[in-house]
C-alpha cells in the first residue's frame, strides 16, 4: 500500500557512485567552482546554499556537491528552498551524472540545457512547479536511467520519443497536469523497472498492449488516469510485476486470469473501476499481500484459492455483487489483518476461524446475507479495531471473547437476529467508542458503568429492561444515546443531565415514569430529545426552553400535565410534538402556525389565541362572583347564554381572522440576496406579468423582467401547493445559498431568491446569447431533438465538477452548512446529484447513467459520513474533496484509520 518514495530510490542509485580522488585538472576545477558560485548568485534567495564559500578547502566538500577524479559528478540540491529557474550554464558541469532538484520551488519549462550534459544518468526534477510539456528531444538524454518529473505542473502529451531512452529503469510522471496522451512506445523501454503515471488527466485511453512487453517492470502505477477499455489479457507476460495499481479508472471487462498467475505479484489494486464477471478462480500468485477489487461490478464467488495466500494481509472486495459463501480457508490465513467484504450478496456463515491465526484489525462484512454466529476468535490476536456486520441475518449470542478486547473501538451489528445479554466486559472495553446494536433481540439490563471512550450508544429496538442507572462519570463522553423501543422502566436518572456533550437522547417507546429530572439545563449540546410513548408525568420544566441547541423535541404520548411554559416559544425548533398528554392552557403563540399542525393534538385542555383547525380558542374565564348564593338554575342558564354569545362572537372572529390571514399569506414576501443588487424585491414582483412570460411548465413559470430599467433578469417562479415544512424550508434556503456561491460555466448565476408561503422566485442573470428558454424551461428539453453544442443538461460529470468546485470555493471560513448541524455540503452534493429537482427547476435531471455509478456511490458514502450526528465523525472538507476527485480510497476512512466507517442505512431510510 505504501508507495516507495522516488527520492529514496534515487538515493540507492547514488550510493553506487564512489569517490576516486586523484590529481586534478586545476583549470577545470576552477571553472567548476565558478559555475557553483554563479549558481549561488543566480538563486540568491536560497539561504541553503550559504555553505558554498570559496576557501582553501575544495568545493568538492560543499553541501550537495560530489566530485569524482576532482570533477563534479553529482549535484544533489533536494530540499534547498531554491526559487526561480534552472539557468542554462548548468550544462557547464560537463561531467555531471546525477542532477537532483527534488522539492524546491523551481519554475519554468523543462530545462533543455541538460541535453548538453552528455553523461547524465539520473535526473530528478520532482516536486517543483515546472510547466509546459516534455520536449520531443528528451531522448537526447540517451544515458538516462532514472527520470523523475512527478508532482509538477507539466501538461500536454508524453512524447513518443520517451520510448527511445533505452537505459531507463525508472520513469515517474505521476501527479502532473498531463492532459493529452501517453505513447505505446513506452513498451519499448526494455530495462524499465518502475513506471508511474498516476494522477493525470490524460485523454481517455486504453492500457496499450505494448506495455506487456515490459518484462522487467516491477511496479506499474496508473491509477486515476482515465484508463478505459479492458486490461490486456497478456498482462500475465509481465513476469516481474510486483505492484500493480490501476485503481480509480474506467476499466471494463473481466479481470484476466493470467494476472493471478504472476508469481512475484504482491500488491493488486483494481478498485474503483467498472470491472465485471467473476474473479479468476485459479490463483497461483502466492506472494500477494494486498488485494483490493472493491467498488467494481464483480459477480460470482470468492475464489477458494484465496485461502492459499499465506502472505495476504488485506482483502477488500466491498461494493460488488459477489455471492455464495466466504471460503472457510480464508479464515485460516496467517497474515490477514484487514477484511472488507461489505455490500455484496454473500451468504452462508462467516469462516469460524477468522481471527484465530492472524492479528485481525478490521472486520467489515456489513450489508450481505450472512447467517450464523459471529466468529469466536475475532479478537484472538488482540488487535481488533472494529466489527462492522450490520444488515445481515447473523444470530445467536455475541462471542464472550469480545469481553477482553481492549483494542476494540467500534461495534456495529445493527439489524441482525442477535439475542441474549451483551457480554459484561464489552460495555467497558477501554477503547470502545461506538456500540451500535439496534434492531436485534438483545435482553438484559444496562450496566452502571461503560467505557469512558464511549461516545455513541445505540441499542434501539431490542428487549433491554430494568431501570437506567448511571454510576460515576464513565458515561460522560456520550454524544448519542438511542435506547428507543425497549422495555426500560423507572425514572430518567438525574445523572443523565450531566452529559454535557450529549446531542441526541432517544428514550421513546419504553415504560419510563416519573417527572423529568431537575437540572436538564446542563444539556448544553442537546439537539434532539425524544421521550415519547412513556408514562412520564409532571409539568414540562421551563428549563427546556433554554437549551441552546435544541431542534427537535418530542414528549408526546405521556402524562405530562400543567401548562406549556410560554418560554418554549423562544426555541427555534424544527419539530415539536407535545400531543397526547394532559396539558392545558394556551400554547406559545410562536407555534400558532401551519408549520406545527400536529404538535398539540389530543390534549383536551389546550387552546390557542387564534383559531386553528386543531385547537379551540382560549378565552379568559368569566369572573366568578364571590357570592355563591345564586340559584343553580340561574347559574346554568347564564353559563349557557354566555357560551352561546361567545360562540357567536368567535365564529365571527374566526371568519374575519381567517379572511385576514389568507389575504396576508399571499403578500408576505421574503427577499434573500446573495450579493449587492441594483433592484428590489418589488421591482421583481411587479414584473411578473403575462406580457413578460417567456416559458411555463409543470413546476412553474419563467419571466423576463427588466428589474431596474436597464438590468434584465430571468425569474423562475416555482409554485408549491402547500407551504414547505419548516425544516425543508430551511434546507431549501441553505442550499440555494450554496448554489449562489457557485461560479460555473454550466450554471447561470443565481442572484437572489424571493419566497413566501406559496411560491418561490429564483432570480437569475439573464444571458442574452444563451438559450435561456432551454436553460430554465426544462419541460421542453425532452421534446427537443438531441441538442448539440451548448448542452445544458447537468449530467453526472458536471455535477461532480460543481461539487468539487464547491468543496474547494467553501473550505475556508464559511460554514458550508449554513449553521444547520444536519446539512453539509457533501450531502447537498449527493442529493443534488440524486434529485436535482428539489433545489431549482433549472437543474432538474434524472441521472442514471451506469458509467457513473462508482463515483455516485463514492459521493453517496460521503453523504453518509456527512450526515453523521457526531460532528467529530464527519470528514474534513479536504477529505471530502479527495473522495470527490476520486483520489482517495474510501477504505482509508474506514474504522482502521479514523475510527469511522460508512453505513449505507441512514440515507437509504431517508
Ligand atoms: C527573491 O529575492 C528577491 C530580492 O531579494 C525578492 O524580491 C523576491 O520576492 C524573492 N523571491 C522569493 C520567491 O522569495
Ligand atoms: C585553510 O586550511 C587550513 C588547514 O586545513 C585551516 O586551518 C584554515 O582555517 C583554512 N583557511 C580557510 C580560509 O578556510
Ligand atoms: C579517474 O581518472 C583515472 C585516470 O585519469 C581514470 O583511469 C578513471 O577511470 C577515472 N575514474 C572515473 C570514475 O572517471
Ligand atoms: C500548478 O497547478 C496547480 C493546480 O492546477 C495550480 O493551483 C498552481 O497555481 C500551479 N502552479 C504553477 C506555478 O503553475
Ligand atoms: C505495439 O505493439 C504492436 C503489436 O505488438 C506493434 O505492431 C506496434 O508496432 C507496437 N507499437 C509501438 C508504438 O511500438
Ligand atoms: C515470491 O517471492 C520470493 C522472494 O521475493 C521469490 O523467491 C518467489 O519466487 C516468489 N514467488 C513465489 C511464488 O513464492
Ligand atoms: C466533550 O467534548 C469536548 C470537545 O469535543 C471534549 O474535549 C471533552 O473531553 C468531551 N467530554 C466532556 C465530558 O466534556
Ligand atoms: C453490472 O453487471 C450486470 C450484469 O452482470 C449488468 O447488468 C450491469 O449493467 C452492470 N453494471 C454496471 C454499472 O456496470
Amino acid at each position: 500500500m505504501v508507495k516507495m518514495n522516488p527520492i529514496m530510490v534515487s538515493f540507492h542509485f547514488l550510493t553506487l557512485f564512489l569517490l576516486f580522488p586523484s590529481h586534478a585538472n586545476s583549470q577545470l576545477n576552477d571553472q567548476e567552482q565558478a559555475v557553483l558560485l554563479r549558481l549561488k548568485q543566480f538563486w540568491q534567495n536560497s539561504s541553503s546554499l550559504e555553505g558554498w564559500t570559496p576557501s582553501n578547502s575544495s568545493h568538492c566538500t560543499w553541501p550537495g556537491v560530489v566530485c569524482t577524479n576532482n570533477s563534479i559528478t553529482q549535484l544533489l540540491l533536494d530540499n534547498k528552498n531554491i526559487y526561480g529557474t534552472i539557468p542554462s550554464f548548468i550544462s557547464d558541469l560537463k561531467n555531471l551524472r546525477v542532477l537532483s532538484f527534488s522539492n524546491n520551488s523551481i519554475v519554468g519549462t523543462f530545462p533543455v540545457a541538460v541535453y548538453d550534459i552528455s553523461k547524465l544518468e539520473i535526473l530528478d526534477l520532482s516536486q517543483n512547479y515546472f510547466v509546459g510539456s516534455i520536449p520531443d528531444e528528451i531522448d537526447s538524454l540517451s544515458r538516462l536511467t532514472y527520470l523523475n518529473l512527478c508532482a509538477n505542473n507539466f501538461t500536454g502529451n508524453i512524447p513518443a520519443s520517451i520510448g527511445r531512452m533505452p537505459e531507463l529503469r525508472t520513469l515517474y510522471l505521476n501527479d502532473n497536469l498531463f492532459d493529452g496522451t501517453f505513447p505505446p512506445e513506452i513498451g519499448n523501454l526494455s530495462k524499465l523497472e518502475q513506471l508511474n503515471m498516476a494522477g493525470n488527466g490524460f485523454l481517455p485511453s486504453k492500457l496499450p498492449s505494448n506495455f506487456t512487453q515490459l518484462k522487467k517492470l516491477k511496479e506499474l502505477w496508473i491509477s486515476g488516469a482515465n484508463l478505459i477499455g479492458e486490461i490486456p489479457q497478456m498482462i500475465g507476460e509481465m513476469v516481474a510485476l510486483e505492484h500493480l495499481d490501476l485503481s480509480s479508472n474506467e476499466l471494463t471487462g473481466n479481470i484476466p486470469g493470467s494476472l493471478f498467475m504472476l508469481k512475484n505479484l504482491k500488491v493488486l489494486f483494481l478498485h474503483i473501476n467498472s470491472l465485471s464477471g467473476e474473479i479468476p478462480q485459479v490463483v497461483e500468485a502466492l506472494n500477494l499481500t494486498v488485494i483490493d477489487l472493491s467498488m467494481n461490478n464483480l459477480t460470482g464467488t470468492i475464489p477458494v484459492d484465496f485461502g492459499k495466500l499465506d502472505k495476504l494481509s488485506g482483502l477488500s472486495l466491498f461494493f460488488n455483487q459477489l455471492s455464495g459463501e466466504i471460503p472457510k480457508s480464508i479464515g485460516r490465513l496467517p497474515a490477514l489483518k484487514d477484511f472488507a467484504l461489505f455490500s455484496n450478496n454473500l451468504s452462508g456463515s462467516i469462516p469460524p476461524d477468522l481471527g484465530r491465526y492472524s492479528a485481525l484489525e478490521t472486520f467489515q462484512v456489513a450489508s450481505n446475507r450472512l447467517t450464523g454466529n459471529l466468529p469466536e476468535y475475532l479478537c484472538h490476536g488482540g488487535s481488533l479495531l472494529g466489527v462492522v456486520a450490520f444488515d445481515n441475518k447473523l444470530g445467536g449470542e455475541l462471542p464472550k471473547s469480545l469481553e477482553n478486547c481492549s483494542s476494540l473501538q467500534i461495534v456495529r451489528i445493527s439489524n441482525n437476529a442477535f439475542f441474549g445479554n451483551i457480554p459484561v466486559g464489552l460495555w467497558t472495553a477501554s477503547n470502545l467508542q461506538q456500540l451500535m446494536i439496534n434492531d436485534n433481540s438483545f435482553t438484559g439490563e444496562l450496566p452502571n458503568q461503560v467505557s469512558t471512550s464511549l461516545s455513541r450508544l445505540e441499542i434501539s429496538n431490542n428487549r433491554f429492561s430494568g431501570s437506567i442507572t448511571i454510576e460515576g462519570d464513565s458515561w460522560r463522553n456520550l454524544v448519542v444515546f438511542n435506547a428507543s423501543n425497549n422495555l426500560f422502566t423507572g425514572a430518567i436518572p438525574q445523572e443523565l443531565t450531566a452529559f454535557q456533550n450529549l446531542t441526541t437522547l432517544l428514550l421513546d417507546k419504553n415504560q419510563l415514569n416519573g417527572a423529568l429530572p431537575p437540572n436538564i439545563i446542563s444539556w448544553k449540546s442537546l439537539t434532539t430529545l425524544n421521550l415519547s410513548q412513556n408514562q412520564l408525568s409532571g409539568e414540562i420544566p421551563v428549563e427546556i426552553a433554554f437549551l441552546p441547541r435544541l431542534l427537535e423535541l418530542d414528549l408526546s404520548d405521556n402524562k405530562f400535565s400543567g401548562q406549556i411554559p410560554p418560554q418554549l416559544g423562544l426555541l427555534r425548533l424544527t419539530s415539536l410534538n407535545l400531543s397526547s398528554n394532559l396539558l392545558f392552557g394556551k400554547i406559545p403563540t410562536e407555534y400558532e402556525n401551519a408549520a406545527f399542525p400536529s404538535s398539540f393534538l389530543n390534549n383536551p385542555d389546550l387552546c390557542a389565541s387564534r383559531p386553528s383547525l386543531y385547537l379551540k380558542v382560549c378565552f379568559s374565564r368569566p369572573q366568578k362572583s364571590s357570592k355563591t348564593s345564586t340559584p343553580l338554575l340561574a347559574l346554568i342558564s347564564s353559563v349557557l347564554i354566555t357560551s352561546f354569545l361567545l360562540a357567536l362572537l368567535f365564529s365571527f372572529i374566526i371568519i374575519r381572522v381567517h379572511r385576514k390571514r389568507s389575504h396576508r399569506s399571499d403578500s408576505e414576501w421574503k427577499f434573500i440576496n446573495f450579493q449587492r443588487l441594483n433592484f428590489t424585491g418589488s421591482n421583481i414582483l411587479s414584473g411578473l406579468t403575462e406580457s413578460n412570460l417567456i416559458g411555463s411548465g409543470g413546476s412553474g413559470k419563467v419571466y423576463r423582467v427588466a428589474a431596474n430599467g436597464s438590468s434584465v433578469v430571468a425569474v423562475k417562479r416555482i409554485w408549491n401547493n402547500r407551504p414547505l415544512e419548516h425544516k425543508l424550508e430551511k434546507e431549501f434556503l441553505a442550499e440555494v445559498e450554496i448554489l449562489s456561491t457557485i461560479r460555473h460555466l454550466n450554471i447561470v448565476k443565481l442572484l437572489c431568491c424571493i419566497t413566501n408561503d406559496n411560491s418561490k422566485l429564483l432570480v437569475y442573470e439573464y444571458l442574452v446569447n444563451h438559450s435561456l428558454d432551454q436553460w430554465l424551461h426544462t419541460e421542453n428539453r425532452s421534446n427537443s431533438a438531441p441538442s448539440s453544442g451548448n448542452h445544458v443538461v447537468l449530467d453526472w460529470p458536471k455535477r461532480l465538477q460543481i461539487a468539487v468546485g464547491a468543496a474547494q470555493e467553501l473550505t475556508t471560513g464559511k460554514a458550508a452548512n449554513h449553521g444547520d448541524e444536519d446539512t453539509c455540503l457533501a450531502k447537498w452534493a449527493w442529493r443534488h446529484m440524486q434529485e436535482g429537482k428539489t433545489i431549482v427547476g433549472a437543474l432538474d435531471e434524472e441521472i442514471k447513467e451506469p458509467c457513473y455509478v462508482d463515483e455516485m456511490s463514492n459521493v453517496f458514502q460521503l453523504g453518509v459520513f456527512c450526515t453523521s450526528t457526531v460532528p467529530s465523525a464527519r470528514p474534513q472538507m479536504k477529505e471530502v474533496l479527495q473522495i470527490l476527485l476520486g483520489r482517495s480510497h474510501p477504505l482509508v476512512y474506514g474504522v482502521k484509520n479514523t475510527g469511522r466507517e460508512y453505513d449505507s442505512t441512514p440515507l437509504l431510510k431517508n
